[in-house]
């Protein structure tokens, strides 16, 4: 394993602080009465804080992962997950990351908050990765790569070599979020996460697993950074209704899931072939992921007559190397069948 000195990336004051103890930190071992916590002492279903630890939780995602309970950090949404990337590397003012566009909106509006510069880059015109060409740009002072595979909104999954390259070589910390690797063929690179001090990988159950308002992100890593994440993160930060809704739905979900998974994409496949028998797509980008990048002959004119008719796509039009694209999730038959049509009318 390559030699990469996480410490030397952390922020000064994440190293120096000391983390909140929350009550149940500071107790071990067996009790039967809690007054500890300032809770509400009568039996509602909800009167007590959350495992701060989501021991629970953390076991049935590793068992289901193959990833160590400790290479676990467990967030409200990826997005969680996300900002304190920024928090525990970044240092505000100062610091720089890498996300070559087109990607996912929030890597750039966690910079944003956190006072973190973006470097400008890009994927190539098919929506892959140039690694030297990305390391070309960055600087002493950029401290996160994040990528995406498979890229919101493009679809494709990013190269392996790209990725091997960039972990490889960049002294700082790769993100791959792989939100929508369920929808996918390949490995998940959690699979890889002891040959990569510097890898991090983003799983949500927002998509495959149908759970997007549980808000629960799963973020992989080596220890030393779950360590660090976990220090600063806030206590509860995971409420005890998702954690115990999350434990039900991987054990007990499973076939239920993988079925939801195998009819989108049976549907993503319908859903490209009549799209492609329409005028005005022109292309249909290959997506690896539940919705695909279509280019039409107007996107915002065609976007405004489908919201007339009551059916929200997402226009990416403005959007790096997406000119006149939208961006159009895969539903159920029937929805893709009034798309197709409302489209076909226009
Ligand atoms: C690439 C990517 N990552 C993360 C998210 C958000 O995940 P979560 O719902 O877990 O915050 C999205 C949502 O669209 C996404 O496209």
């Amino acid at each position: 394993m390559r030699e990469i000195d996480i410490s030397s990336l952390v922020r000064e004051n994440v190293k120096r602080m000391k983390p909140y103890s929350s009550a149940r930190d500071d107790f071990k071992g067996t009790a039967s009465i809690f007054l500890d916590a300032n809770e509400n002492p009568f039996p509602m279903e909800y009167n007590r804080y959350p495992d701060p630890h989501q021991k629970q939780l953390k076991k049935v995602i590793s068992d289901l992962k193959g990833v160590k309970t400790e290479q676990i950090f467990l967030g409200n949404g990826s997005d969680e997950a996300i900002d304190l990337l920024f928090r525990v590397f970044c240092e505000p003012g100062r610091d720089s990351i890498v996300a070559p566009q087109p990607t996912y909106g929030m890597y750039t509006v966690s910079a944003n908050v956190n006072d973190i510069e973006v470097i400008p880059a890009s994927l190539t015109p098919s929506f892959d990765l140039d690694g030297a060409a990305v390391l070309s740009v960055i600087k002493s002072n950029t401290k996160i790569i994040f990528l995406c595979s498979p890229n919101n909104p493009s679809g494709n999954l990013i190269s392996v070599g790209e990725i091997e390259f960039v972990l490889e070589k960049f002294q700082g910390i790769v993100v791959i979020d792989e939100a929508y690797i369920d929808f996918t063929e390949s490995v998940s690179w959690t699979s890889r996460i002891n040959e990569f001090k510097n890898l991090v990988v983003l799983q949500t159950l927002s998509k495959a697993w149908g759970l997007a308002g549980l808000r629960l992100g799963i973020c992989f890593a080596q220890e030393e950074i779950i360590t660090l994440i976990n220090k600063i993160k806030p206590p509860y930060n995971i409420n005890a209704f998702t954690q115990s809704q999350a434990v039900k739905s991987i054990t007990s979900g499973r076939i239920e899931k993988e079925r939801m998974v195998a009819e989108i994409k049976a549907e993503r496949e319908n859903l490209k072939i009549g799209l492609g028998k329409l005028n005005c797509v022109k292309k249909i980008f290959p997506s690896d992921a539940n919705f695909l990048l279509v280019e039409v002959t107007e996107a915002k004119k065609i976007y405004n007559k489908l919201i007339n008719k009551g059916i929200v796509v997402r226009d990416r039009s403005n959007v790096i190397l997406c000119e006149n694209c939208l961006r159009i999730t895969v539903g159920t038959k029937e929805e893709n069948n009034q798309l197709i049509q409302a489209i076909s009318l226009l």
